[in-house]
């Protein structure tokens, strides 16, 4: 994580390496999580990785939130780019290797770096895996995981 936690946060972005499994899950997570904690919010996602740019995400990752309620049909792959360093107060990345890549990017930046699980207590430092390799219930989980740390990281904003 790099330095302090900001005062006033406005602006979310997660980060993933396809931004088709784990980031949008953690964007619609942390989208209800602002709902739910009545806080006015900016939330996005991206990739560091090429290969899904404006690809829906992946359909088990539809199912598991669809399953929840929430519909992210809509959602359409991208890949990170410098000015999000800009833009965004905060930059969550989903594991180790994400972190390192946006640290290289603009950790030298404003936007404050973190990992999505540093925000759960006793799971600081962890990383979320991915599913993509993985099967319907890894997908629920991981939903599972990201809808708590989203709660979680929105208890930290209000
Ligand atoms: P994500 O999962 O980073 O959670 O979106 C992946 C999606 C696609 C690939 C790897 C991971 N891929 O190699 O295409």
């Amino acid at each position: 994580m790099t330095g302090a936690f900001p005062q006033k946060v406005k602006s979310i972005l997660f980060v993933c390496l396809g931004n088709i499994c784990r980031s949008p899950l953690a964007q619609a997570a942390m989208e209800e999580a602002a709902k739910k904690h009545k806080l006015d919010l900016q939330i996005d996602s991206a990739g560091t990785g090429d290969w899904h740019i404006g690809q829906p995400p992946d359909p088990r990752g539809q199912a598991a939130a669809m399953a929840g309620g929430v519909d992210i049909s809509e959602y359409r792959g991208r890949q990170i780019s410098n000015r999000d360093f800009l833009e965004f107060d905060m930059i969550v990345a989903l594991d180790h290797s994400n972190h390192d890549d946006l640290m290289a990017m603009g950790g030298d930046g404003p936007a404050h770096i973190s990992l999505m699980l540093d925000h759960v207590a006793g799971s600081e430092g962890q990383a979320v895996a991915d599913p993509y390799y993985g099967g319907d219930q890894d997908f629920q989980e991981c939903w599972s995981i990201l809808r708590q740390a989203a709660d979680a990281l929105a208890s930290k904003l209000r």
